[in-house]
C-alpha cells in the first residue's frame, strides 16, 4: 500500500495513506450469513468497478465467522481484507474463552479491533488492557485498529481531543517508531446514535491524534498512520468525513450490516459533491 497516491474528494492530495472503510459487524451476522454477505458485497463493488487499491474495505466479523470468510476469501480470491473485533492479550495457555492472536493470524486476519468503547464500557478493558492486547496482536503480525473516544460527559467536561488523545498516548508508549497500525476516533456520543460528529469535529480530533502520534513516534510514522473516524456513519454523510484532511477512512457499525448501504460508503468518491 504504501507508496500509493491519491486524490480524494475534493481533491485534496492524501500522500500515501490509501483510505480504509472498514465494517465492525460487532455481535451481528453467523458463519453463514456471513459467507453470503462478503459474497454480495465483493460482486456488488466488482460491479461498480471499485478500485481496492485506492479505497480498501475490510470487514470485522465475530470469531466464529473467520474461518468461513477466510474460505471464501481465499478460493475467490476476493481483495477484501477482514479482522476480528478483539483478541487476548496473552500468549496461547490457560485462558478459557480467549482467543490468542496467533489464532488470528493463522487465519489470516490483516487486522484486529482493539479497545472498541463496547470493550471499554462493557468489559472494563482499561488503557492498559488495550496496549498489552496491541502488542499482543504487533507480535502476531497482525495491524491493530485501536480505538479511542470520548463519552458526552468527557466532552463536556474536557473538550473533544483530551481523552482520545491520553487513551491513544496510553498505548504509544509501547510502539517502537514505524509500527504499523491504524486508529479510530469514536466519540462515544456518535456511536449508534444517529447522531455523526460534524466532519470538522471528527478533524480536529484526528488532527490532535496525529499530533500525539509525531511527538511519541515521529513524524514519518505519524505521516503514514491512518486514522478513521466511525460514529453514525452512513452512505449520505461519509463524505463530509472523507473531505477532511486528516481523517483517511471509517469504521462503520450498523450501516456495514447492509451490503447496498455498506457499499455506497466505500464508493464515497462517486458521491463526493453529496
Ligand atoms: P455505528 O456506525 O452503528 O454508530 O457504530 C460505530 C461503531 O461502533 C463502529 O465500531
Amino acid at each position: 500500500m504504501a507508496g500509493v497516491t491519491t486524490v480524494r474528494g475534493g481533491g485534496q492530495p492524501q500522500g500515501a495513506r490509501v483510505p480504509l472503510i472498514a465494517g465492525n459487524w460487532k455481535m451481528n451476522l453467523d458463519h453463514l450469513q456471513s459467507i453470503a454477505f462478503v459474497q454480495k458485497l465483493a460482486w456488488s463493488l466488482k460491479d461498480a468497478r471499485h478500485d481496492f487499491g485506492a479505497v480498501e474495505v475490510a470487514v470485522f466479523p465475530p470469531f466464529t465467522d473467520l474461518r468461513s470468510v477466510q474460505t471464501l476469501v481465499s478460493a475467490d480470491k476476493l481483495p477484501i481484507v477482514y479482522g476480528a473485533q478483539d483478541v487476548s492479550r496473552h500468549a496461547p495457555g490457560a485462558f478459557t474463552g480467549e482467543i490468542a492472536a496467533e489464532f488470528l493470524a493463522k487465519l489470516d486476519c490483516t487486522y484486529v479491533v482493539i479497545g472498541h468503547s463496547e470493550r471499554r464500557t462493557l468489559h472494563g478493558e482499561t488503557d492498559e488492557v488495550v496496549a498489552a492486547k496491541t502488542t499482543a496482536a504487533l507480535g502476531a503480525g497482525l495491524i491493530p485498529l485501536i480505538c479511542v473516544g470520548e463519552t458526552a460527559e468527557d466532552l463536556e467536561t474536557h473538550g473533544a481531543s483530551a481523552v482520545p488523545v491520553a487513551q491513544l498516548n496510553a498505548v504509544l508508549e509501547s510502539l517502537p517508531k514505524g509500527t504499523d497500525f491504524v486508529v479510530a476516533y469514536e466519540p462515544v456520543w456518535a456511536i449508534g446514535s444517529g447522531q455523526a460528529a460534524t466532519p470538522e469535529q471528527a478533524q480536529q480530533v484526528a488532527s490532535a491524534l496525529r499530533a500525539a502520534i509525531s511527538e511519541r513516534l515521529g513524524e514519518e510514522t505519524a505521516k503514514a498512520t491512518r486514522i478513521l473516524y466511525g460514529g453514525s456513519v452512513k452512505a449520505d454523510n461519509i463524505a463530509g468525513f472523507m473531505r477532511q484532511p486528516d481523517v483517511d477512512g471509517a469504521l462503520v457499525g450498523g450501516a456495514s450490516l447492509d451490503v447496498e448501504g455498506f457499499s455506497a460508503i466505500v464508493r464515497y468518491q462517486k458521491h463526493v459533491g453529496v
